[in-house]
């Protein structure tokens, strides 16, 4: 899966540990210092929130990966039709999963160049890089360690292949639209002038289908939300009472965004590095949106990044969309 800034938090990351885990504490020092309080969805994903995540991926009400699964299977020649004869497709945020795996297929050795995975874990990156080559041993992958939230600096290739960059998942739905539009800029300069971003989106429905996809009967989203707690409570030696906080989303929808929420069940005080922040009972930390979009406003959002819509794709029931996007020239 893809984190919202490609930051799949794991053991090796591009960046020392050292640096990660104070950013993390600065983050999260100045995140629950807000009012009202919140932090970066980036953090949900160490190795037990990962893992969480991929849990989410397989349950009954979270259609998002199954749909676009499903649109991709039945779809992915036509997606990869007009990508050109020769092709480099950069995944922001190291996939070997699924879909990637349709997509290299549907191009095969004639087409597909390179496959470059971009995170900022190395060791997520090489574990993606070491299935895919078993996989497909034609296959050349050249792994990138970056925070694509940040910057994403593509080695520029020695061959005339064209740039795709994929980034499904819906995570484009995690970043507010100033962010996500800065995002979708940095894409279209990477890509460059011939190149093609393909965007996996998540649209508006039934707020009863999106309420049910993040309220699992199982619990698995509430413990993907909680882990945070207990993330803190390891590396930053805070001491989160984690059943103390009640996970909590809805759909906003003049923001058309789930929010994801975890509310203080009673006035506590709770330390994080030393330092002392109180949670009034009801009190929450917003800890993630997802933003939902329909065909118009997803096409105002690549518009606003200097890019434009050339075909969509979507299931029967038009929950989940693949988009083609280019650069306006
Ligand atoms: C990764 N991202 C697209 C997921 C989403 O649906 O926004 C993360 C998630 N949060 C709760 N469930 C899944």
């Amino acid at each position: 899966m893809t984190p919202p800034d490609g930051s799949r938090e794991l053991a090796t990351p591009a960046e020392p540990i050292d640096s990660a885990r104070e950013r993390f504490r600065t983050d999260v020092l100045v995140g629950l210092g807000l009012t009202p309080k919140r932090l970066a969805p980036k953090y949900f994903y160490d190795r037990a929130g990962s893992f969480l995540f991929d849990a989410i991926c397989e349950l009954p009400e979270y259609y998002v990966t199954r749909v676009e699964t499903q649109i991709m299977r039945a779809r992915v020649n036509e997606v990869v039709a007009s990508w050109g004869p020769r092709v480099r497709v950069v995944e922001p945020g190291a996939g070997s999963g699924t879909k990637t795996r349709l997509v290299l297929e549907a191009l095969g050795p004639e087409r597909c160049v390179e496959y470059v995975p971009v995170d900022i874990s190395r060791e997520h990156l090489a574990h993606a890089a070491s299935l895919l080559r078993a996989d497909y041993p034609w296959l050349k992958v050249t792994p990138l360690a970056a925070d694509f939230a940040a910057e994403l600096n593509v080695p520029p290739g020695s061959d005339s292949a064209s740039t795709v960059i994929y980034f499904p998942g819906s995570t484009i739905g995690n970043f507010d639209p100033p962010e996500a539009e800065r995002l979708l800029s940095r894409f279209r300069r990477a890509a460059g002038p011939n190149g093609t971003i393909v965007l996996g989106v998540d649209l508006k429905k039934d707020p009863a289908t999106l309420h049910a996809a993040y309220n699992d009967a199982q619990g698995v989203t509430a413990a993907f939300n909680r882990n945070v707690l207990t993330r803190m409570n390891r590396e930053l030696g805070a001491d989160f009472d984690a059943d103390a906080f009640a996970h909590y989303a809805f759909y906003e929808p003049v923001r058309g965004r789930m929010e994801m929420h975890l509310v203080s069940s009673r006035r506590q005080e709770v330390t994080v590095s030393g330092q002392r922040f109180r949670f009034a009972e009801g009190e929450s930390i917003h800890t993630e949106c997802s933003y939902k979009y329909d065909l118009p406003g997803a096409e105002r959002l690549a518009r606003s990044a200097g890019l434009h819509l050339i075909d969509a794709w979507l299931d029967g029931e038009r929950r989940f969309a693949v988009l083609e996007l280019r650069p306006v020239l």
